[in-house]
């Protein structure tokens, strides 16, 4: 497990661009404006804000829609390398289930993935984020 605080100097410039992101975030309904950046190991970031709706279950939240913007973009044989949570709500921010179940399909086991906790900022390995997520294999 990797804990750092405050994180590497990399990552603050990743969380800067979470942070400018989420000002686009749509959130009418929580008000908790969240953005997410992903840097691939194409060297390109991708950023994404939480986009609610009035049917609440259908909101994305920020990784994802990061996530779905990164694959848009650059395709399936995407690689993350690094991701950064942010929100304008001084808050604690973890990704949720559903996001890191998400990433895992395309992140590097030791990519760090730094986000908002209760104690401030914290970094931890994908692997540690995520450490028994569904694989299917079949047989
Ligand atoms: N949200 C995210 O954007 N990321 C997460 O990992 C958890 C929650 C958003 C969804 C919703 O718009 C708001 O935060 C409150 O749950």
């Amino acid at each position: 497990m990797t804990l750092t605080n405050p994180p590497q100097p990399a990552l603050e410039d990743l969380l800067d661009r979470a942070r400018q992101a989420a000002l686009h975030s749509y959130s009418p309904y929580s008000g908790f404006r969240v953005g997410a950046a992903i840097r691939l190991t194409n060297g390109s970031v991708v950023t994404g804000v939480n986009v609610e709706n009035v049917s609440y279950g259908l909101t994305i939240c920020a990784e994802r829609s990061a996530l779905v913007a990164a694959v848009s973009e650059f395709g399936p044989g995407i690689r993350i390398e690094a991701v950064a949570v942010a929100n304008l709500n001084n808050a604690p921010s973890p990704p949720c289930g559903a996001c890191r179940q998400m990433l895992a399909e395309f992140s590097l086991p030791d990519a760090p993935v730094v986000f908002p906790a209760a104690d401030g900022l914290r970094t931890l390995a994908f692997s540690d984020l995520l450490p028994h997520g569904f694989d299917m294999k079949l047989k």
